[in-house]
Parts: structure tokens; sequence; C-alpha cells
């Protein structure tokens, strides 16, 4: 089978990353057909736009918020011009984006960055940022009348697929690795219904079964192979730069695994300028776990021409990705922005974890990597102090407890007896502390 993709009636054709050629139809894994590498949704109607096309766009999109219509309450489809068109009916939305541009407090004073923000993915439907991505590629896969869904995943992925294909009543199989995949993920993928089957091997050893499954089973795909994906995420950067009231960052930081996000950060801020909405790029950096890091091997190994694999292996689960598959794309978005892309140890991620609960900003592990990742691109001079930064928060806190329960820093006290004396000599001792 084919998934359709007719140029005029949806606005779109899918182009290879690697050798530009143009295709109309992927097959069910999006691989060009000329050289098997991935591809990208491209908008050649868009080339013919008049300048006033992307100035109105701002206008539009602010009209549409506060209208309670599904497809303009959502933080995705309300960008709908810059997305593959998708009938009303095929829409499939949770209200997801709709994210919060938070100022950090301790860390900007610590850091010496004034200007030091959040933009919490966490706050999606499921939890993650993977929800503004499955919403584009599952309405596609409604729209192309498929009636399963699935994916391979580090657990947000399938928590998202699972509830996005509940609530477009298709029915969803998921590939996890056995034993790597956080209690509260794995509980949601359940709780939505989705089929999980665990297999005893990691992430990328998912894929690569999933790979052949889809091949013979008639299943939508919905990693982030899936160039739709990609479509979903970019509004992220659509979405920062009206919260900025397009006033444009210097630097936008991301955590990386399979390297889809930042590409798809990448892409949005690019739209955007190709659009005459910004003049230039912010500096997109990409971090990793040390024990995950194939796309810092990769630029540092050979400047990012051939991918150097990695046995991941970081209790930031959700980025323990060694074969990563939109490495190129990832590759290009560092070149085009001149973002950096850089490592931190476990220990790193662990305290800048620890550093954002502690003014209220929960996350999950991998995201709190971007922090610990400013920290070094702040040292070595790479981020100057009146720079503006926005850290991409990728995942909600409550994803991963069980990483909590053995941070550092934490005043968990008793069980004590449960008497007022008791309590108060506690707090006495708390008190003369601080
Ligand atoms: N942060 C979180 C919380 C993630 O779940 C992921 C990826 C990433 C960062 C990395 O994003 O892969 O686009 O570079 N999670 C995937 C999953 C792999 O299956 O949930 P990426």
């Amino acid at each position: 089978m084919k998934t359709m993709a007719n140029a005029q009636a949806t606005g779109h054709v899918m182009r290879c990353v690697h050798c530009g050629k143009v295709q109309e139809t992927a097959d069910r894994m999006f691989h060009c057909t000329q050289c098997s590498e991935l591809l990208e949704v491209v908008y050649p109607e868009r080339a013919d736009a008049p300048r006033e096309f992307g100035l109105r766009l701002r206008e539009i999109w602010e009209e549409r918020r506060g209208s309670p219509l599904p497809e303009n309450s959502s933080g995705v489809w309300r960008f709908r011009e810059l997305l593959p068109r998708v009938e009303r009916q095929h829409i499939v939305t949770m209200s997801e984006g709709n994210t919060p541009l938070i100022p950090l407090k301790k860390a900007a004073r610590a850091l010496r960055l004034p200007h030091l923000l959040v933009k919490h993915q966490g706050m999606n439907p499921t939890g993650s940022f993977k929800d503004t991505g499955i919403s584009v590629a599952i309405s596609i896969a409604k729209a192309e009348g498929f009636s399963w869904v699935c994916c391979a995943s580090t657990g947000n992925t399938s928590a998202s697929v699972a509830a996005y294909a509940a609530c477009a009543e298709i029915k969803s199989f998921v590939l996890l690795p056995a034993g790597q995949v956080s209690a509260g993920k794995l509980a949601q993928a359940l709780e939505y219904g989705a089929h999980v089957l665990q297999l005893r091997t990691d992430f990328d050893g998912c894929l690569k079964v999933l790979h052949d499954v889809v091949r013979k089973f008639p299943a939508y795909l919905l990693n982030s192979l899936n160039p739709y994906r990609l479509e979903g995420q970019k509004t992220v950067a659509f979405e920062v730069m009206e919260q900025m009231n397009w006033t444009l960052p210097d630097h936008v930081i991301v955590p990386g695994g399979n390297l889809a996000n930042g590409s798809a950060l990448g892409k949005g801020f690019m739209e955007l300028r190709e659009l005459g909405l910004i003049t230039s790029l912010p500096k997109i950096s990409i971090i990793q776990a040390a024990g995950a890091n194939p796309l810092v091997r990769t630029m540092r190994e050979n400047g990012g021409t051939q991918l150097v694999r990695v046995n991941a292996e970081t209790r930031a689960t959700a980025i323990r990705i060694g074969n990563p598959a939109s490495w190129r794309k990832a590759v290009s978005v560092l070149n085009n922005t001149g973002g950096m892309c850089e490592e931190v140890s476990e220990n790193e991620i662990a305290q800048a974890k620890a550093e954002l609960g502690s003014e209220g900003i929960g996350c999950e592990p991998a995201s709190a990597a971007t922090l610990a990742g400013l920290k070094k691109l702040a040292g070595a001079g790479f981020v100057r102090p009146s720079e503006t930064v926005i850290l991409v928060l990728t995942g909600h806190m409550l994803k991963d407890v069980d990483y909590m329960k053995q941070a550092p820093g934490q005043s968990l006290i008793g069980p004590m007896e449960a008497d007022g004396d008791s309590v108060i000599r506690t707090l006495e001792q708390i008190y003369a502390q601080h």
C-alpha cells in the first residue's frame, strides 16, 4: 500500500533530505525511492505566495486564539496554513500545544543569564511534546483510511500514539524495550488501550523490528521517520514567536534522542524566515546524554557526514538512543542555525533537574539535559549574558517518578509519630538549619 499525498489537494509534496528527489507518494517507511533516506514535507505553492501572505498570517493566527472550534483552539492546527491540508472531519486534536513559556529565576541568576526561559512541552495532553506531531500524523492516517497505527518508543511516543488513536477511534500497537520504559509512560499506553508489546531489546532494536512488521502488516507508522510528525512538532517555533511578541530568541536548546524534535524546531523557524515573518534564525543547540551521544560523536569525528552509532546507556531513558533516524536533518539544523551539539553526564542531568525542580518547574530527566547543556555552552562563551535563551522542556515530571526518588537534595521525612509535638520538634530542627 502507498500513502498518497496528492500535491494539489494536500498542498505539499515530500522531498528527500539527502538526494533532493521530490515525490508525491511514499512507501510505508517513508523512505526516498531513490536513495532510501528520510523525506521531509515541502509546500511548492508557497514559493509563489506574495509577501503579504506571510504578514497576514500573524493576524489570522491571532484571531483564532480564543475561538472554541477544535481546529482553532489546537496550538498546532491554529497554524494550519503552514501544515498539510487535512479535511476538518479528519483532524484529530486534543488541544495540543498551547504550552507555557516561563522565565527562570534562580537559574537565570546563577548563570548570569537574565533572559532565560523554558518552553514547557510537558504541558501537552499526554505530558510530552510528542502530541503536537502525533496530532498531525494521525490525522493523515485517518484521512488515508488506516484502521491501525503503531510506533516503537522509549515511552512518550507510545503514550501519545495510544491516546490519539483512542481519540480517533483507531486501533494501536506499540513496541517497547522491555524493562526500559518508565512506569508512568507504560501506564499511559495501557490506560489508553494500546496493545503493548515489550521486546527483549533496546529502542533501536524495537524500531528495526517495526520496519519489518510494517512492511507486512497494514499499520500506519507514527515514529518520527514519518515526516508529518515533524510538521506538527515544528509549530512550537510559531508558538514561541507569538509568546515572544515576535522578538527572536538568540538560542533555543533541545534534548536529542532520535533527533526529530531539534529538526522540527529548525524547520519551523526556517519556514517563518522564508515567509518573511522573521529575518534571522535563533541558534538551535542539541544536547545529548554522554552515554547516548551519537550526534555529538558524529559532529566531532566527521563533521556530520557519517553517523557514528553507539550502544546507548543513560538513566534519561527517553533519549536512550544510539542509532538516531533523523541525524541528517539534525546536522542540517545545526549547520543552518549555527547551533552546537553538546553532551552532559548523568550527574549533570540530575543536578539540572533538581535545580529546575527547586524553582517549581518539574520535567523529566531528558528535558533537564537542556539546562545542563546550557551551563556548558555558557561556560564556553557560546551563550553570552545579554542573550535570550529558551530551553525546551520536552516531558512532564510525573512521567518518571522513579528517577526522582533517587535524586539528591530532597527532604522526605518519616514515617513519624502522628502527633503535633513530634511535628513541631522536627520543624524546629528544620528551621534551625535555615
Ligand atoms: N525528550 C523526551 C521527553 C522524549 O521522550 C524524547 C524522545 C526526546 C526528548 C528526544 O526527542 O527523539 O525527537 O530527539 N522520545 C521518543 C519516544 C524517542 O519514543 O518517546 P527526539
